[in-house]
Order: structure tokens, then C-alpha cells, then sequence
């Protein structure tokens, strides 16, 4: 029962780490999981600075650049890919807003968390880069490619 209006996407979900050292993978996984989407790649890394100023290279010129590269390489990520109906979008209104205090209540920002540079997750803001961040954190053979036994009841 596809809508007309919307695509089978994947995006790119990373629970930085913060978001691991406060021990919110769970629910960070649970609100995907249990809004529908599936669940195609998943690892925990701790990938290092070049990866991660390639991640954020939109951004190098930016003043708060180090001290967000710094950050993402305190300690280990938890990098994922989800799919399923119009992904990307969808996936940034669950993470909600980039500063968690214009983030509403019910987000995973706005629900865990105060600052932007303490923001605990990360999610594709485009398809376009959605490709591309898929493509810089997970090899070939890293996706799982599987049919859920409940996707007909999402669906
Ligand atoms: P950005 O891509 O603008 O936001 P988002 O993560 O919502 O796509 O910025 C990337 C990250 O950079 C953001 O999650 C936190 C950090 N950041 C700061 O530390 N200070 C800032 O002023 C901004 C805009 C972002």
C-alpha cells in the first residue's frame, strides 16, 4: 500500500558519542524501529578525524569546525543505515531540530538533549547525501538486504 507521494529511501543515522556514552542507543534505535523503518546496516566505530572532516567537509570553514570534529572523535559512533518510506525526511523530523532547544518534545533532541554541540544523533538532511554519508561510513556487503514479516502490516 505504497503512498503515491513518497519513495522507498535509506538515510544515513549515526548516535554520536554522546549519545552512546549516555546510553541512548536503545531508544535511539527503538524510535526508528518502532515508527517502521528497517534496519539494513549497523556498527559501532570509532572511525578518526580525516573521516570524520570528509563527514562534515560542508562545514570546514565553519568557526565551531574543530570543536565539532573533536567531539565526533571523543569516543565510539554508532553508525547506521535505515530504510523505508521517504526515509530522509521523515528520519530529520524524528531527530528533530538542529539546536535541541528548538527541538520539540517528542524528538529524539528534543526529548535527550540541551545543546547543539552535544546534540546525540545524526541523520542525512537530503537523498543526496544520504547516498554520499552511506557511501563514506559502510563498505559493500555491510547492508543486509531483507524482507521484514511485518512490512505487509506497515505497508
Ligand atoms: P548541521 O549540518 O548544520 O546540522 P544537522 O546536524 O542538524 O544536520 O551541523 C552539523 C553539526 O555541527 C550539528 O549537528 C552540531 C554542529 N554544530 C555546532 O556545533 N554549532 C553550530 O552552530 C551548528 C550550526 C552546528
Amino acid at each position: 500500500n505504497p503512498d503515491k507521494m513518497s519513495t522507498t529511501e535509506q538515510t544515513f543515522i549515526a548516535i554520536k558519542p554522546d549519545g552512546v556514552q549516555r546510553g541512548l542507543v536503545g531508544p535511539i534505535i527503538s524510535r526508528f524501529e518502532t515508527r517502521g523503518f528497517k534496519l539494513v546496516a549497523i556498527k559501532l566505530v570509532t572511525p578518526g578525524k580525516e573521516h570524520l572532516e570528509a563527514h562534515y567537509a560542508d562545514l570546514k570553514e565553519k568557526s565551531f569546525f574543530p570543536g565539532l570534529i573533536s567531539y565526533m572523535n571523543s569516543g565510539p559512533i554508532c553508525a547506521m543505515i535505515w530504510e523505508g518510506l521517504d526515509a530522509v525526511k521523515t528520519g530529520r523530523t524524528i531527530l528533530g531540530a538542529t539546536n535541541p532547544l528548538a527541538s520539540a518534545p517528542g524528538t529524539i533532541r528534543g526529548d535527550y538533549a540541551l545543546q547543539t554541540g552535544r546534540n546525540i544523533c545524526h541523520g542525512s538532511d537530503s537523498v543526496e547525501n544520504a547516498k554520499k554519508e552511506i557511501a563514506l561510513w559502510f563498505k559493500e556487503g555491510e547492508q543486509v538486504s531483507w524482507k521484514s514479516a511485518l512490512e505487509s502490516w506497515t505497508y
